[in-house]
Formats: C-alpha cells, structure tokens, sequence
C-alpha cells in the first residue's frame, strides 16, 4: 500500500494507543516487520503551549524508519502549528483523530464528536493539509458513525478526502459502541467503495491473528489493515502477517526463548529510552506482556506488580523464563497456560 511517498509493506499498521504505543513498543512493532507505526493521539492544543509531556510523546522512530504522528483538536490554529511540530521532528505522515469515543475528549467536541460536524472536520483537515508539505499525507482515523442510527463513515471519509485526507482508517464501531459489540466489515466495505480508489482506505477492529487479518481484507477490500490490542505483547503477528502477505508460510507463535529475547529488547528499549516515575509501570507491563497465555502467567503478573523496583521485576521475569524452559526440558510440555488460567488473565485485563 502506499499513500504518498510513504510505502506500507506489510500492508499492516499499528494502531495508535494512549499509554501504549510508546516508542519502546513502536520499535518492538517495526523490528517485526510492521509497515507503519503512528505514535499515540497528542492533543494539538497542549503541543501548541508547550506541554512537556505532550511533547515527549511526540517521538520519532529510531533508525530514521518512517513514522506518523496523530493529533486531536477541534481549533485549526493549534492542529496546524501541531502538525508542524510533527513535521518538524522528521513525521512522514499526519493523522487526525476523529474517532475517540473518551468522554473528556467527546465533552470537548473532539474525536468522534466530530463525525457529527463534517464542516468542522473539512477545516480542520484544510488546515493542516495548508500547514505541511506537500510531500507529507494528512490522514484521518475515525470510527462507524456516532450511534448505530448515524453510521455516516462514507460521506464522512468523503467529505475528508475532499478536503485533502489522502488516507482514511475506519474503525467500525460507532462512538457509543465503545468497545463493546465487534467491529463492522460492511461499514468498512462501504468506505472502501465510497472514497476514490487512489485513497487508501484502511480497515480496523478486532483483528488478533493471521486469518483476522485476512477476514478483514477479503470482506472490506481495504488496502491496509490497522492492528491494535492485538499486538499488545504480540508483535509476532506482525511477522506472521508479514510472511503471508508475501506468500511465505506463517512462521507460527513465539518460542519461549523468543518471547524471553524481546521481553529483553522491550526492557532495554525503556531504560534507554524512557526516564522518570512511569519506567516500573512500563517495565512491569512488558514483562506480564510477554508471559500472557504462557504456563504461570498468572503468578509472575501478581509477582511482578508486587516488585519493589526494575531490577526486581527484571530477575522475577527472568526466573520465571528460566523455569519455564526448564519445564519444557524436563517435561516435554507445551508452555501454553490451562484454560482456566487463561480466563484469569484475561479477567485481571479486563480489571
Ligand atoms: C488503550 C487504548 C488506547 C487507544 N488510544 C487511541 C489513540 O490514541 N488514538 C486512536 O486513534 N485510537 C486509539 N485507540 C483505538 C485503537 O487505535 C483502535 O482503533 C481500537 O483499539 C480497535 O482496534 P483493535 O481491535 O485492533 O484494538 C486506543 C485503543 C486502546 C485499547
């Protein structure tokens, strides 16, 4: 897929998350072969005055790979002096979220409050399309519609490409949706066939493995599909989509030690990129991450929430990966985790 001089290949892209898709875990993403990475939504607004924290998530990828940034905001001052900035720190692309469904983002009439203002959303697509160059694709992430009784994603993403978005990601969940309910094939279908074939169109939701991943394209006809919880912990999938899309078998899940080796790379990513009181949060993730569904996970997530610091959290991950292989040696077991502990995990997620 390309939009732009931007190639997407794989034609899968990581999903921009809040606290998640932080530059440690975009790097994990792209040394698996994901095809774009976009950093988290950045309030245009907060970048605008110099919000430092806002400013240090607008982070570019290592190794000069190509990378997008995602603003929100609903003022076209702020989203062109932010997408400057974004131009600025070297982004290829600029996304606008038009499809946050956050009750703090929607009360101010941002995200997908503004499926509702197509008027609104043209300017503010104009403004930033007149802020960058020309060289730099301006693209908008929205959602179904508002309610299941607005499912306006065509004409909106229409209207967009009019006013100059060279590319559109639809997740097909309405706003009130949530997360709950699945994501919509035919609304996505219905925007692929609406928007002009040289605009992209990519599809997005619920997407979790290789066949999900090609569901996704054979009944949308998207040029690209957007991956989000699903990689969480998982970049194997990037791989494994990889693979397929280029007509080599899929390599299959992680072996224990290579789910060990990028726990490690994850960790070293964040102490060399990271700093300040959210590094043990961070690091705590990464190691419950890459246990999930493993034998014991359960236990190590419990243990690695109760370390008083990084190197604790470390040696408990560690141990628990040294007793894991040892388990494997001696037993010759899968390390796969029980149902019942699976279905534990996925509460405590939930949580
Ligand atoms: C924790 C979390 C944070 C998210 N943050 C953003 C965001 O910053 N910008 C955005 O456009 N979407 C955000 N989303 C929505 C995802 O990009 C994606 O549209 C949604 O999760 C559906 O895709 P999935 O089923 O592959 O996860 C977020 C989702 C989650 C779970």
């Amino acid at each position: 897929m390309r939009v732009g001089p931007i190639v997407v290949d794989p034609p899968v892209v990581l999903a921009p998350m809040a606290a998640v898709t932080d530059l440690p875990f975009r790097t994990v993403a792209e040394e698996h072969g994901v095809g774009f990475t976009i950093t988290e939504f950045l309030s245009a607004h907060a970048l605008m005055v110099g919000d430092k924290k806002a400013q240090g998530k607008m982070t570019a990828s290592l190794g000069g790979r190509k990378f997008g940034v995602q603003i929100f905001g609903r003022e076209e001052e702020p989203m062109a002096i932010a997408a400057r900035m974004a131009v600025a720190i070297g982004a290829s692309l600029v996304d606008i979220n038009m499809g946050c469904p956050a009750k703090r983002v929607v009360a101010g009439e941002c995200g997908s409050a503004l499926m509702r203002e197509p008027e609104i959303a043209q300017r503010l697509v104009r403004a930033v399309v007149a802020a960058v160059p020309p060289e730099v694709p301006v693209s908008v992430k929205h959602r179904a519609g508002w309610d299941a009784t607005h499912k306006n994603a065509p004409e909106f993403a229409c209207a967009l490409v009019e006013a100059g978005a060279r590319m559109i990601t639809v997740h097909g969940r309405t706003r009130t949706q949530g997360f709950s309910g699945s994501s919509d094939h035919e609304i996505i279908r219905l925007v692929r066939e609406a928007v002009p074939a040289h605009v992209p169109v990519i599809g997005n939701g619920d997407v979790v493995d290789v066949a999900g991943f090609q569901r996704m394209r054979d009944a949308t006809g998207c040029d690209a599909v957007m991956i989000g919880r699903g990689a969480m912990g998982n970049p194997w999938l990037f791989a494994r989509i990889a693979a397929v899309a280029a007509g080599r078998p899929d390599p299959g899940p992680p072996t224990i030690e290579e789910r060990r080796d990028v726990f490690r790379r994850h960790v070293a990513l964040i102490g060399e990129l990271k700093s300040g009181p959210r590094v043990l949060h961070e690091v705590r993730k990464a190691c419950a991450w890459y246990a999930r569904g493993l034998y014991g996970c359960n236990r190590l997530r419990i243990e690695v929430w109760a370390a008083p610091g990084v190197e604790a959290a470390v040696a408990t991950t560690e141990a628990y990966f040294t007793e894991l292989l040892a388990r494997r040696s001696r037993l010759g077991l899968a390390p796969e985790a029980d149902r019942a502990e699976m279905d534990g995990a996925a509460v405590e997620d939930a949580a």
